[in-house]
């Protein structure tokens, strides 16, 4: 019998599982009104970062004092700064509005392609808070001077603010999470804007901001290594796949029942990531035995499914996450088994590391990341 639907879609609410230590962490301290702590969410893709960010906002829309506005970079489509303002702009203020606590009726976006000259006229017969009141106006000229070629270099600077301005006036706390985050360094002079953005944070006593990304470099490179913007600004958290408890939690919930051996094959496969374990639930509905459910997902889902990813590697990479799926751990058996000398397979495997589908295991021993991948490798291996 199935409880609940599984979901591709980030889980919130009745649909998540686990990690409740850290949902509690976070949850505490974004209420807290008189910290200023943010966090920094990173791991692997697909491991639930977008679901835990969604559940705390969802956990924290119960507090009137505390308002959340969510943004992920990858809605900002032309990856210009100027873009990332207004989207900012629009998730801050859209979040004060949802929560009654500015009086516009207007959707933002609207306002935003709305002549000037009535915007300042329809906000001066509203009953808004005059710093609220000036600070849209101000982001209007400047997206105004914007329109006309003009330098609006503070835009952005203020478009960040818009959040600390709501919340003083509010007396509220403003919490801004941006979600792929490691985005922003793809946009023109992205790390200048890092730096601006975290020269800005620190002047502000309203607001947290909590970022996340699954890009193991670049959030190094902006939030964890010393002399990066944030570092220290915010607290780092590593989202892991789930434990075996959880996967059997998840099994729990999502089907009613659970048989603990069933748990720990599923677990040992799929390497308790979330997004495997609702992909798996999707296509077989877990009906059959485990053995047979994980080849019907691997040969049904698998050749679609893995076969992109797989496509996404070079010839040569091709041929050393065969080898270490088939069993090679490492530089001399990879380089024996795909027949190319050492050096080549380490100038290969930095890239594999720093994109994640290689970790290390010990020293100079080496393992894919991802099970389920490494199963289905293995197993087109031998076909
Ligand atoms: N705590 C959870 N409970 C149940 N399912 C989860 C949980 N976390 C994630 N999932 C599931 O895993 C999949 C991926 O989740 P999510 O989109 O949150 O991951 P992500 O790390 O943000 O991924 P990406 O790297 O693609 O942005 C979704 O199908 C989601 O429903
Ligand atoms: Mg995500």
């Amino acid at each position: 019998m199935e409880h609940t639907d599984f979901v591709l879609t980030p889980a919130i609410g009745k649909n998540f599982v686990g990690r409740r230590a850290l949902i509690d962490e976070l949850v505490k301290e974004l209420a807290d009104r008189r910290s200023h702590i943010g966090f920094c969410l990173y791991g692997r893709r697909r491991v639930g970062k977008t679901s835990m960010l969604m559940e705390t906002k969802h956990l924290l829309a119960k507090n009137d004092n505390v308002i959340v506005a969510y943004l992920s970079l990858y809605d900002v489509a032309d990856l210009s700064s100027a873009t990332f303002s207004e989207e900012l702009i629009n998730a801050v203020i859209t979040a004060y509005q949802e929560k009654g606590l500015v009086p516009l009726k207007m959707r933002i976006r609207d306002l935003i392609s709305t002549p000037l000259s009535v915007v300042g006229e329809l906000l001066k017969n509203l009953k808004i808070e005059t710093t609220i009141a000036e600070h849209i106006k101000l982001m209007l000229e400047y997206k105004d001077a914007r329109d006309k070629g003009k330098n609006y270099s503070d835009y952005v600077r203020q478009a960040f603010n818009t959040g600390q301005v709501l919340a003083n006036a509010t007396r509220t706390k403003c919490i801004i999470i941006l979600d792929e985050f490691p985005e922003i360094t793809k946009f023109e002079n992205g790390l200048q804007l890092v730096k601006m953005l975290r020269t800005q944070y620190e002047l502000q006593d309203k607001t947290a901001i909590v970022i996340s990304g699954s890009i193991k470099k670049t959030i190094e490179v902006v939030a964890l290594s010393e002399g990066s913007p944030f570092y220290k600004q915010l607290i780092p958290k590593h989202i892991l796949p789930f434990t075996e408890k959880e996967t059997e939690e998840f099994l729990k919930l999502y089907l009613g029942k659970v048989d603990k051996n069933e748990v720990h094959r599923l677990y040992g496969v799929t390497g308790g990531l979330p997004f495997y374990l609702q992909f798996i639930g999707r296509s077989t509905k877990y009906s059959g035995s485990i053995e047979s459910i994980i080849n019907t997902f691997v040969d049904q889902e698998g050749d679609l499914f893995f076969h992109a990813e797989f496509e996404k590697l070079s010839e040569k990479e091709k041929l050393i996450v065969t080898s270490l799926a088939k069993g090679a751990s490492n530089l001399t058996e990879i380089a024996k088994d795909i027949n190319e000398p050492t050096t080549t397979v380490g100038r290969y495997l930095p890239t594999l590391l720093n994109e994640d589908i290689v970790e290390k295991e010990s020293r100079g021993t080496y393992l894919l990341s991802d099970k389920l991948f490494s199963y289905w490798l293995k197993k087109r291996a031998a076909r």
